[in-house]
């Protein structure tokens, strides 16, 4: 039972939103004010340059191994506490209790999560985002192509059933909140990497 309660530490944990506290340190802006007004590494990097956009990359990334780990210690190793762990940390990041429920869009969240759980697959999925996006240019498109073939890797390889319901629900909460990005993508208005910032 004690498990369960990893699943509220997941959700704070998520609720640290790095981008944001980066902007209000660095520049003492509302990063969610500039660029793409997302919450996240790629708006970070956008806005405040290349060392605070790797530095929140990689900080959102160890916020979702931090809450798995957690939920798995907690648990004595109990799977569905595991990736419900890895649910509420991403639902953290993208709805922050502590900044009005506006955050981002989880994707690197979504990789420090699922890198804990499902290496192999997270890893193939990740390398063909890095080159759909080195390739495009579009972040939100790597993104996109990253939540979509997680599942389908994960069901090649015959994960485990809960991993691979969490990958689906994951799919779903990085599609919706990549909303205004699929439209843009489909208008061929998107921001490419490197480009300056458009709202
Ligand atoms: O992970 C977020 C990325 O896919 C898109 O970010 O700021 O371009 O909307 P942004």
């Amino acid at each position: 039972m004690i498990g369960y309660v990893s699943l509220l530490i997941g959700y704070l944990l998520g609720s640290v939103s790095f981008s944001y506290l980066a902007g209000r340190l660095l520049k003492g802006i509302d990063i969610r004010q500039h660029g793409s007004g997302n919450a996240g590494a790629t708006n970070t990097l956008r806005v405040l340059g290349k060392g605070p956009g790797i530095a929140v990359l990689l900080l959102d990334g160890l916020k979702g191994v931090a809450a798995v780990l957690i939920g798995s210690a907690l648990s004595g190793g109990n799977p569905l506490v595991e990736v419900l762990a890895g649910v509420c940390v991403i639902a953290g990041h993208n709805w922050p209790v502590f900044f009005g429920f506006r955050g981002g869009k989880g994707i690197a969240t979504t990789v420090g999560v699922m890198a804990s759980l499902a290496f192999i697959p997270a890893l193939i999925a990740g390398v063909i985002a890095i080159i759909v996006i080195a390739v495009t240019r579009y972040v939100s498109l790597g993104s996109l192509l990253l939540t979509a073939l997680l599942p389908i890797f994960i069901w090649i390889m015959h994960k485990p059933t809960e991993i691979f319901v969490l990958s689906l629900i994951l799919f779903v909460f990085a599609w919706v909140r990549h909303r205004s990005n699929i439209v843009k993508l489909v208008k061929g208005k998107e921001n490419k990497l490197g480009a300056k910032k458009s709202a």
